[in-house]
């Protein structure tokens, strides 16, 4: 079911009008379905119901305090990735034994944040990360639950960029070293190994690599009982993609099988971190037409939203359906065009080549698919205020992030006194 529908000839998140949000909120704007993330959250929930698992949200997709609170309700954990996240999770109201702490640089302060706050699991990914959390744990009187983030060396067959489990990539503890990183985290007093993590890469859509990274995590697990260190936890990251380009991605419950059968087998609960497939096709990025302008080469629609809005068209070459806030007219015929920012960048484009029905001046485009890592990525590139968030609910809707004001722009700096 798609959560953006026309209806009376435009385009709707569930009850409200489109159009009606990019005139009272202004575009550019995201926009998000909060029954289509609790619809996606409620897929994860019923592939796992009665098992021993737990849905850590990837809150680096969408960290809107709004779209955490919907996911904490829900009975979401949190994976999160550094100090700023841990604190966006609590304030959310996240319970601390549920955040997952992530990432291949924490800071001994972010640790010792997170261990005063109690956080459930910290998954590191090198001997050094092991010595410095042991060594801020044990001053702290603390004891740290860990995963060791281990790197399986398979294929994930997506986007170099957010590729992160094959040789060469700086994620995870390459699984010929894990024993040795396993034995010497068992060796310090302030930490407790009780889990093996791994996280493949994104966008994922076949769910092989995951059998064969599961099966590697396993074989893991089964090696350190024999080594004396109990395992309990197998944390099998997240990744699974969704459908920019019309592709049928794998089923959750599908893949939610194959995770589950491995944390069976490996004797385990099983942790996921689900980021871009709960929030990705529940947002939308709502953009205003310029200019058409028609060039002897090309034809280039000009739109009031940027690539520091949305970076990943030029980021990732990845691809957004682009479709108009109005139903175009039965039989209006699609042509090619190129749609782009305003930035001075030719980099700045949302698509190329990309068949379009007739726009003009003053009509909304909605860029669909957008509601992971859209809005977090974003910047103040070319002095652009950041857009703002707006969530609907039936015929409500509230804006979640507001547009800066030129003052918050412009005040954050300070010029010396001594210039
Ligand atoms: N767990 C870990 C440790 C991660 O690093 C990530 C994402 C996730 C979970 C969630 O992955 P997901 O389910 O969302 O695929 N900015 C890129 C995606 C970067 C993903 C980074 N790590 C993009 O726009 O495609």
């Amino acid at each position: 079911m798609n959560d953006f529908v026309y209806k009376n000839g435009r385009l709707h998140a569930e009850g409200v009008d489109l159009a009606t949000i990019a005139e009272k909120v202004g575009t550019p704007v995201y926009v998000y379905s909060s029954s289509g993330i609790e619809r996606r959250y409620r897929e994860y929930a019923d592939a796992l119901a009665g098992t021993d698992s737990m849905v850590c949200y990837a809150m680096k997709a969408n960290d809107n305090q709004a779209v955490l609170s919907l996911l904490q309700k829900l009975g979401a954990g949190a994976d999160t990735v550094s100090e700023g996240e841990i604190r966006r999770a609590l304030a959310a109201g996240f319970d601390p034994k549920k955040i997952v702490y992530s990432g291949v640089g924490k800071s001994a302060e972010e640790m010792a944040f997170a261990l005063s706050a109690g956080i459930g699991e910290f998954n590191v990914e090198s001997d050094h990360e092991v010595d410095l959390l042991a060594d801020v744990a044990r001053q702290m009187g603390k004891r740290a639950k860990i995963a060791v983030r281990i790197n399986p060396d398979v294929d994930p067959k997506t986007h170099a960029k957010i590729t992160t489990g094959r040789k060469g990539n700086k994620f995870g503890i390459d699984l010929d070293q894990a024993m040795d990183v396993f034995k010497r985290a068992a060796k310090h007093g302030s930490l407790e190994p009780v889990g093996v993590a791994s996280h493949i890469g994104s966008q994922i859509t076949n769910l092989e690599p995951y059998r064969a990274a599961f099966a590697r995590m396993v074989d893991l697990v089964k090696a350190l009982r024999v080594e004396g260190i109990p395992i309990s936890v197998l944390d099998v990251g997240g990744g699974l993609g969704v459908g920019y380009t019309g592709e049928e991605p794998p089923k959750v419950a599908d893949y939610a099988k194959i995770a589950l059968d491995a944390a069976k087998d490996a004797g385990c609960k099983l942790v996921l971190e689900p980021g871009r497939r709960l929030v990705a096709e529940s947002g939308v990025f709502l953009t205003k037409v310029l200019f058409v302008k028609e060039g002897s080469a090309k034809t280039f629609v000009i739109v009031d939203g940027a690539m520091n809005d949305l970076i990943r068209p030029t980021l990732y070459e990845a691809h957004h359906p682009i479709v108009t806030v109005a139903e175009p007219k039965p039989g209006a015929k699609a042509r090619p065009v190129d749609v782009v920012g305003p930035i001075c960048e030719s980099g700045d484009f949302f698509a190329k080549d990309r068949d379009l029905t007739p726009v003009g001046a003053g009509d909304i485009l909605a860029i669909t698919h957008a509601g992971a890592y859209g809005a977090v990525m974003a910047s103040s590139y070319n002095a652009r205020r950041l857009a703002p968030e707006v969530l609907v609910r039936g015929h409500q809707f509230a804006v979640v992030r507001p547009r800066p004001s030129f003052e918050d722009l412009i005040g954050r700096d300070r010029v010396p006194d001594w210039l």
